[in-house]
């Protein structure tokens, strides 16, 4: 079993490079999944006072990617509209808001979680962490540097969610976790031998209407330690003219 690694593979020509850079900036303009660590800081610099409860508000204080923020809220708020609207933390998505499509994906206690469907005061105490709290300085998680890599995103709007559920996958498998795919439920394979369809099914419950499946499944198994990516992930690639 081979824990995620970081990537290593060399860039293969200067136009490879002008590429991928290119989707680092545009997914950092577009504040999604992978923003500069030191410019989300600021966002949440700038969130940690904490408000008297105003009526039918109650003050709840939830660990976000290693700080406590605490805040005054109503028990119907989502997670989701906490981390959003009340600290400044956009990169999770609202997508469905009903539980349909991943966007909004985050990490409790590291299992992954839709924040639509959960409610922000009952996660006091708990760790969350979204995709800004990912990357270590700035460095980034080899989950989103395998997605940029192997292009497992297009508009980006789901590519949050998809990377917190993806970074899930990962543990999950390491703690010998089945899934519907899994032929033995005695022995699930570890994460050098998980089948692409394995990763699918295992990341079902995200969807991306870019339909960038091919490519988020290169991401994962690049994650997993496992190269090349599949044949039908590197003719995607291939055919958006980038070297594999
Ligand atoms: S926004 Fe939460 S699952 Fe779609
Ligand atoms: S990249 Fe556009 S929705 Fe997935």
């Amino acid at each position: 079993m081979h824990p995620p690694q970081e990537s290593k593979r060399p860039e293969d020509s200067r136009k490879h490079r002008a590429r991928r850079n290119f989707l680092g900036q545009a997914l950092t303009a577009a504040g999604t999944a992978i923003a500069a660590p030191s410019l989300l800081n600021q966002t949440t610099a700038a969130q940690t006072s904490s408000p008297a409860p105003g009526k039918g508000e109650m003050s709840v204080t939830l660990n976000i990617n290693g700080k406590p923020q605490t805040l005054a809220i109503e028990p119907r708020v989502t997670l989701l509209d906490a981390l959003r609207e009340r600290l400044g933390l956009t990169g999770s998505k609202k997508g469905c808001d009903h539980g349909q499509c991943g966007a909004c994906t985050v990490l409790v206690d590291g299992e992954r979680v839709y924040s639509c469907l959960s409610l922000a005061v009952m996660q006091e105490g708990k760790q969350i962490v979204t995709i800004e709290g990912l990357a270590k300085g700035d460095t980034l998680h080899p989950v989103q540097a395998a997605f940029i890599e192997n292009d497992g995103f297009q508009c980006g709007y789901c590519t949050p969610g998809q990377i917190c559920a993806s970074v899930a996958l990962l543990d999950e498998v390491k703690r010998g976790c089945a899934s519907a795919m899994t032929a033995d439920l005695t022995n699930p394979p570890p994460l050098a031998k998980l089948s692409e369809a394995e990763i699918k099914e295992r990341l079902s419950g995200n969807l991306c209407r870019c339909s960038a499946y091919n490519g988020i499944v290169a991401a994962v198994q690049q994650a997993t330690g496992q190269t090349p990516p599949s044949p039908a992930a590197a003719m995607l690639v291939q055919e958006a003219g980038v070297s594999a």
